[in-house]
């Protein structure tokens, strides 16, 4: 993992915490890094610097909670896309989805994502997302994305186009797992 460098000011080998919220720009729209500290932070870039060199990742970007990062992710779908969701899906995302994507605009259904037909068969062409979230809760199912069950199920497996476990997901169908899994038309 990337080593840190001490904290120019005190010498601190960890990351302190930055109780702030506004910071203090040389002049109007030219902020040396940061503006305000829900845009981002000091703490917050170490967090993600270090979650993305221990995962082998480009980049990483921390939330607050599971659902504001799922919610970020479903507002980059447009109304009319289409996502897939398990079966046993974690009962906040099935809310976000029925109650407040859903009227927006943005289409989904259930299946077993363990059952590579019931994939295909739920798959449409319209398809932006399958959400995997493996082990599930509450049911503890498991998604093996590495085996390629979902790409070849979506027919963007062998032979069908491409499918990876990625932590840098294309724009095409993708998922929220973890690693990520992606799979693109
Ligand atoms: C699978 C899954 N997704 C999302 C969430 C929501 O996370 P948070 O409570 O941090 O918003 C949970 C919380 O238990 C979860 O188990």
């Amino acid at each position: 993992m990337r080593a840190r460098t001490p904290s120019r000011v005190y010498g601190a080998v960890n990351v302190p915490i930055h109780q702030n919220a506004t910071y203090l720009q040389e002049e109007v729209g030219k902020p040396k890094v940061w503006d305000y500290a829900r845009g981002g932070n000091p703490t917050r870039a170490a967090f993600e610097a270090a979650l993305a060199a221990l995962e082998g990742g480009e980049r990483c970007f921390a939330f607050a909670s599971g659902m504001a990062a799922e919610t970020t992710l479903l507002l980059t779908l447009r109304p009319g896309d289409h996502v897939l969701l398990a079966d046993d899906v974690y009962g906040g995302t099935y809310r976000l989805l029925s109650k407040v994507l859903g009227p927006w605009g943005l289409a989904f259904d259930t299946c077993d994502l363990t059952d590579p037909t019931s994939v295909r068969d739920a798959v449409r062409a319209e398809t932006r997302f399958v959400w995997v979230e493996t082990p599930s809760n509450p049911t503890l199912k498991i998604v093996d994305i590495a085996a390629g069950v979902l790409g070849r199920a979506c027919g963007r497996g062998e032979g069908g186009g491409r499918q990876h476990v990625s932590r840098r997901p294309p724009r095409n169908v993708r998922s929220r797992s973890a690693p990520t899994w992606s799979c693109t038309a």
